[in-house]
């Protein structure tokens, strides 16, 4: 056991901007990086994919390490963190269902979840270390081949989000079968939120453990509800998370990882998520105001976010226009303080790569602490 109550060494951090950001001090500037950064914009990503399946990648170490890096290597010195090759449907892959990746189509499950009956067929006390394994090996090599450039985040998806696509089988647009059980179904509904929660969980303790530095949780389909139903259906499993991770990490004696929640959509709840879901920072999708957003939440919690992913496809005098003005939202006084520049949703396959590096050189001057 090394002193950091991990059982791996690792080699030094060199950057812990992002580190520094998550715990709400002020920065030299604001660390940035982007949801999706190891994805189908880069060259490099699509020649592994033509090789291999996707979730493949995600189950062999080596794959899902190449591929973390390959955004690292090509951005050295611009981007502040590096993410898990991985994806959130892994968890209902160790929960037992099946789940495929299909090429122009996106996620798909065969035999997805119809009925409350239907959750016999899941596994129970998922041994997550055990069906999950892959993914921790992968965080630990990752660790190891970062040589400390950056700090390593892992994921998982939030119990709300994953129990919609359960359901729904893949994406869809209306989530009309996953509203159809919280309405019809909603004490079976919350038991499987509550199952889905616990492995979660034990997930995000078990990437800590391997050696992931920061953890977020990924509510993607969060503003498909309510705000009542949110607070019914979403918000306690998203509570319940971050309460045993803390306390497990704590048991265990793992470092204290700053948790990261990306409700994305849920925007009427900020200033009540800053207030009650327990966790460090709030990850915000392009439809708020950023100096708004600050605002609201104070310094309670650190915000991450929040470019329109799609303001990559105006050129660079859109790119450098906006990201000054999103930084002159989010600092205060001149300074970056409890903010991580981002993307406010995952960036897509038909960005060029090019214009992701000036998103971030634009960063990198715009968000400039003015001492
Ligand atoms: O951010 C990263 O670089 C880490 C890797 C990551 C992936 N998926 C890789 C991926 C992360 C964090 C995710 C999270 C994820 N996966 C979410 C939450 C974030 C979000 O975007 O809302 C969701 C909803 C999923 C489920 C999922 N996986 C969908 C809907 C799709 C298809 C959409 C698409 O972009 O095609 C995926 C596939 C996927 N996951 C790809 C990547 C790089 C592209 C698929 C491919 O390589 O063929």
């Amino acid at each position: 056991m090394s002193n950091t109550g991990l059982p791996h060494e690792f080699p030094p951090l060199k950057n812990d901007l992002l580190l520094r950001a998550a715990k709400g001090e002020k920065t030299e500037r604001a660390p940035v990086w982007v949801m999706r950064q190891a994805g189908r914009y880069l060259p490099e990503f699509r020649a592994v994919r033509a090789e291999q399946d996707f979730f493949k990648v995600c189950r062999t170490p080596e794959l899902a390490c190449e591929v973390t890096l390959q955004p690292i290597r090509r951005y050295k010195g611009l981007v502040d963190a590096s993410i898990i090759f991985s994806d959130i449907l892994v968890v209902p892959q160790a929960m037992g269902l099946v789940v495929e990746m299909i090429p122009g189509k996106g996620p798909s499950f065969p035999e997805p979840l119809k009925e409350p009956q239907d959750m016999d067929r899941l596994t129970k006390n998922v041994d997550v270390e055990k069906e999950l394994g892959y993914v921790c090996d992968a965080i630990t090599l990752t660790r190891q081949k970062l040589e400390g450039q950056v700090p390593l985040i892992g994921f998982c998806g939030a119990p709300w989000t994953l129990f919609a696509y359960m359901i729904e089988g893949g994406g869809s647009k209306t989530l009309q079968l996953a509203k159809t059980w919280i309405f019809k179904y909603p004490n079976e509904s919350k038991e499987l939120l509550q199952r889905i929660a616990i492995v979660c969980a034990d997930f995000l303790v078990a990437q800590i453990k391997a050696g992931a530095q920061l953890v977020q949780v990924f509510d993607s389909w969060a503003g498909e509800l309510s705000p009542a139903d949110y607070r019914e259906f979403s918000l306690p499993y998203n509570q319940l998370i971050s309460k045993i991770v803390r306390t497990k990490s704590q048991e265990l004696q793992l470092p204290k990882v700053p948790m990261c929640l990306f409700p994305k959509g849920a925007n009427w709840g900020l200033e009540e998520l800053a207030e009650k879901a327990g966790y460090d920072i709030l990850g915000l999708d392009w439809v708020h105001e950023p100096a708004t957003a600050r605002k609201c939440v104070g310094n309670r919690v650190v915000l991450q976010g929040n470019l329109d992913p799609n303001v990559l496809y105006g050129g660079r005098d859109a790119i450098e226009r906006e990201v000054k003005k999103m930084s002159e939202g989010f600092m205060v006084d001149g300074a970056s303080v409890g903010w991580i520049a981002n993307l406010g949703h995952g960036i897509t396959p038909g960005v060029d790569p090019d214009d992701l590096k000036w998103f971030f050189e634009c960063v990198h001057k715009y968000s400039a602490t003015q001492s």
